[in-house]
């Protein structure tokens, strides 16, 4: 079978190459041979490769910049996922798409559950949810992954930038009321590799939207102080954190404060579910 992931430098996609390894014939498109905003091109491609199996870990995830180019967002988020949700409904090949906590608006008093009613406050999260939505609508097999806070050992992510600034600044200001589950993308991955095995041996659970975030949850302060621990127990010198809230760090957009999502439902449907995000950082780090 024919694995197609979109997405090749990214986190997620970066981690799926890896992980997928052995499952079928892996063709792994960056946005250079399969462009996501371009949808003729991308049908030609799509029904030239004609994959068996579809993943989307492409997508426009500048969450700041998003504000200024709305329709680059939406082309790429919500109009790209629309065609690859068609094209795979043609060719009978399930879609895996993954998406985000920043669809829901935060107000809620505990974890998000796939039932509670999304509320974008930001272009990025109104692109995505329209993505979502343009996959639902086509209404062929497809999963779609709401994960949050994704940190790699490649690319952009706030592991790697707070590895940096804690070595060079003295003193670091880091949000602490928003609280969430830094996910780390090889977890994604594996769980990935499990999910696709699970449907490969017809043990599929249902098709649909789901949540898939590490267990336990925690701020990005939080998330910093551990970081700085793990740094601090090899004998790298580190800032001292001064917990800030939101408001004295403006951004263009604005981000849930809570951002905790229920993953109850992929574990019981799908037998599903990631390692506790301490657990999963020591692992990354090590
Ligand atoms: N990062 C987070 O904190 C976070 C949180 C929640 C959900 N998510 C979701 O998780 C998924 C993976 O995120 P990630 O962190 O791995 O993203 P990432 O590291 O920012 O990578 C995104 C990739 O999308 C590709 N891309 C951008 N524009 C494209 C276009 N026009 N056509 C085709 N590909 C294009 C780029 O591909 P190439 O450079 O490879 O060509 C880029 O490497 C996304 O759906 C994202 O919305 C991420």
């Amino acid at each position: 079978m024919k694995i197609l992931v979109c997405g090749y430098n990214g986190q997620v996609a970066q981690a799926l190459q890896k992980h997928l390894a052995g499952l079928g014939e892996l063709h792994v498109l960056g946005h250079q041979q399969l462009d996501l905003a371009a949808p003729e091109a991308l049908r030609t491609t799509l029904r030239q490769l004609a994959p068996g199996l579809i993943i989307n870990a492409a997508a426009y995830t500048a969450v700041d910049q998003a504000e200024q180019e709305p329709e680059r967002a939406f082309a790429i988020n919500a109009e790209g996922p629309r065609v690859l949700a068609e094209e795979a409904e043609e060719l009978g090949a399930p879609l895996i798409h993954f998406s985000t906590d920043y669809v829901f608006d935060g107000h809620k008093a505990k974890p998000y559950t796939e039932d509670d009613k999304p509320n974008p406050l930001s272009v990025y999260g109104q692109s995505k949810l329209a993505g979502e939505q343009a996959i639902a609508a086509v209404n062929g097999k497809h999963l779609i992954l709401r994960t949050s806070w994704v940190y790699s050992l490649h690319g952009r992510n706030f592991l790697l930038t707070m590895q940096r600034l804690l070595q060079e600044k003295p003193q670091l200001r880091v949000v602490d009321d928003q609280i969430g589950a830094p996910t780390w993308a090889t977890s994604l991955a594996s769980s990935t590799r499990l999910l696709i095995e699970r449907w490969q041996s017809g043990q599929a659970g249902a098709w649909g939207t789901y949540h898939l975030t590490a267990q336990g949850e925690t701020s990005w302060f939080g998330f910093a102080q551990a970081i700085s621990e793990l740094l601090k127990a090899r004998g790298v010198p580190c800032a001292e954190l001064l917990p800030i809230p939101s408001r004295e760090y403006p951004t263009p957009a604005r981000r849930p404060l809570n951002s905790r999502l229920d993953c109850s439902r992929l574990a019981q449907e799908w037998q599903v579910s990631l390692p506790h995000w301490q657990q999963a950082l020591i692992d990354c780090l090590k």
